[in-house]
């Protein structure tokens, strides 16, 4: 890619969602992100409402435009801006949407790129192929390659300016993976997820649930990722709870023209309402019988702005959910507005597995314990990587532990006086009692009334210790941290463990008066010294762990400066984002240990930003 070609910049994310930015010739966009579909014939709000309202970029049609003399002579005189009288990101469509509701458009891919790039369009969209839900699996295989196909065709136009690359499949799994991984390989700076709008239209959500995942962790995610159509606030945090980071919508106007009010969970007809809800932006300016009253054009433009305000009031409380790391449990409650929600919901459960490197080691915010279905959660599922096998423990019941709480008694007379394993019960899940202190395990918030039964251990084991709970915990946190195993090697029984005096929490694990690692308090998980990171990196081999810079990128890291993607050389493809790792040189000496920022996964697709922040380096 080149420099001209918008990135993705993160700056804050919980699992596949981001709060991110991109530049275009005219300005940022700050995502996630609408743009409002403007119809260049049909005006329906004044720009300035729009903007007022947040509207940082818009999408309009180029086929439109283009077949009609008058505007196409405006667009080429005065470039698309000043056509539309937006000095924002202008997006434009291809006329593939049009291609499938109309049939057959006349234009062909190369004249139509070619056209958006003359008339200044921002991000120019190629003429896709649109498939169906109904198509055929061979039909729809055929789109994607054909799709594909029409990109090479334009790439030299795509290597100097910013051009989607719709990714397309129908409903087909394999082929939404194909395309995914097609457009991504070519010089599309920005990746529409296409061909949803009837799913959309018939909230048929499991479906996109697929469709979107598969799209997305397929995916070069330096790359924004949108989603044709999806501007139903309903449906919105579900979406970039899967990535999703820009939509586009005709929404506003296709509701308002029905008479319809759009509200961040569902949808209401006008003459069904007796109020006004409070935060629209009609309130104190029109009461609902004067917008029942007015003529319809004027009612309509109204009825816009307020399903605009709708759209915007959603997006701002997703950003604010992401920051605070709370975006899961929002889609979670969200669910329960619609049945099909709640379906999808549970399809994204059966993705767990495979979105869970994703997610962060810890959260800022606590984890709502709803029952067997959060243990189904990408937290859920972490944890259950934890649970020891069948029949070789024993459970504690709430008298031994609710969170935040491990009874004294229980870890003096029965944990250190035998070689048992204890495991809290999270209806059914078995989590060991020494990830007691570990994200999520303190930081639950379970239903109020746990089930008290009696512990399924008897209490009379031996007078002596022949184990310490605090040594025993650092271990099983640093294997779940740094991979089975690690613990015992890292941590072995010579090791010093200092404690809190005021909390009595564990503070330091050292040895030989050297702090390997401390224990931090308000997620539980292990933070490496230097010294530790040498430990570690003794023990472990290969990329494990590893963040392998240039040379030239390990002698600032090694000053204490970050990593940045760019310098990145090899790396771990299991590292959790903010967990610990080592950071190489190409000769695998340790020059530095911090805090990865995203996952292993996604560290070598990024090209802007820093990857990793050094918390300790080589003296
Ligand atoms: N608008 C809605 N869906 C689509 C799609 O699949 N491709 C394009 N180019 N535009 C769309």
């Amino acid at each position: 890619m080149s420099e001209q070609h918008l990135t993705m910049q993160i700056l804050h994310r919980e699992g596949l969602s981001r709060i991110g930015r991109f530049k275009t010739a005219h300005g940022f966009v700050d995502t996630p992100n609408i743009m409002p579909v403007i119809n260049p014939n049909l005006k329906t709000l004044p720009i300035e409402t729009m903007k007022k309202l947040g509207t940082q970029a818009i999408i309009t049609n180029s086929y439109i435009i283009r077949r009609n003399a008058d505007l196409k002579e405006e667009a080429l005189r005065k470039g698309l801006h000043g056509l539309i009288g937006f000095d924002g990101t202008i997006m434009t469509d291809s006329g593939t949407f049009q291609s499938y509701v109309y049939g057959d458009v006349e234009f062909r891919n190369r004249d139509t790129v070619d056209f958006q790039i003359e008339i200044k369009s921002d991000i120019s969209t190629i003429l896709d192929i649109f498939s169906t839900p109904a198509d055929s699996h061979e039909k729809a295989y055929n789109a994607v390659k054909e799709t594909h196909s029409r990109f090479l065709e334009i790439e030299d136009v795509a290597d100097r300016y910013n051009v989607s690359g719709p990714i397309q499949g129908s409903i087909y799994n394999d082929l939404r993976r194909k395309s995914a991984r097609l457009m991504s390989n070519t010089m599309a700076s920005y990746l529409p997820v296409g061909g949803v709008v009837p799913l959309l239209e018939q909230y048929k959500y499991s479906k996109l649930v697929d469709i979107i995942l598969e799209s997305k962790l397929n995916s070069d995610f330096s790359k924004p990722i949108h989603l044709f159509g999806g501007g139903h606030p309903m449906f919105m945090g579900m979406a970039v709870l899967l990535g999703i980071d820009m939509f586009d919508s005709a929404s506003y106007v296709k509701y308002a023209r029905d008479d319809r009010l759009l509200y961040t969970d569902g949808t209401r007809y006008l003459p069904d309402i007796a109020e006004l809800p409070y935060w629209s932006p009609l309130n104190n300016r029109f009461s609902i019988r004067e917008i029942k009253g007015m003529e319809s054009k004027e009612r309509f433009s109204i009825l816009a702005e307020h399903n605009l305000f709708a759209i915007f009031q959603e997006l701002s409380e997703i950003r604010e959910r992401i920051r605070e790391n709370t975006l899961w449990q929002y889609v979670e409650s969200k669910s329960r507005a619609h049945p099909s929600l709640y379906a999808a919901f549970r399809r994204i459960l059966t993705y767990s597995k495979r979105i869970e490197p994703y997610f962060e080691l810890y959260r800022k915010s606590p984890l709502f314990h709803f029952g067997s279905e959060t243990n189904r959660s990408p937290y859920g599922v972490r944890l259950k990587k934890m649970e020891p096998e069948k029949g070789t423990y024993f459970t504690l019941s709430s008298r031994e532990w609710s969170p935040a709480r491990l009874s004294h008694d229980f870890i003096k007379n029965v944990y250190e006086k035998s070689r048992g394993t204890f495991c809290i019960n999270w209806s059914g899940l078995k989590i060991p009692v020494e990830m007691e202190e570990a994200y999520p395990v303190e930081q639950v918030i379970q239903r109020e009334e746990r089930e008290s039964s009696t512990p399924g251990f008897d209490r009379n084991y031996g007078f002596e210790k022949i184990r310490d709970f605090n040594l025993e915990k650092v271990r099983m946190i640093a294997d779940f941290q740094f991979g089975s195993g690690t613990g015992l090697k890292m941590f072995t029984d010579d090791c010093e463990i200092s404690i809190s005096r005021n909390t009595g929490r564990i503070r330091t694990i050292s040895k030989s008066g050297t702090i390997l690692a401390t224990m931090r308090a308000h997620d539980g998980f292990l933070g490496l010294t230097f010294e530790g990171g040498l430990k570690l990196h003794e023990i472990s081999e290969g990329v494990k762990n590893r963040v392998m810079v240039t040379d030239e990128s390990a002698q600032f890291n090694s000053q204490g400066k970050s990593v940045f993607f760019r310098f990145i050389v090899k790396l771990d493809r299991n590292i959790l984002p903010l967990n610990d790792v080592l950071v190489v040189d190409p000769q695998d000496r340790l020059v530095a240990v911090g805090r990865a920022l995203v996952s292993g996964k996604e560290m070598s697709m990024y090209k802007d930003g820093v990857a990793v922040s050094i918390n300790h380096h080589v003296k």
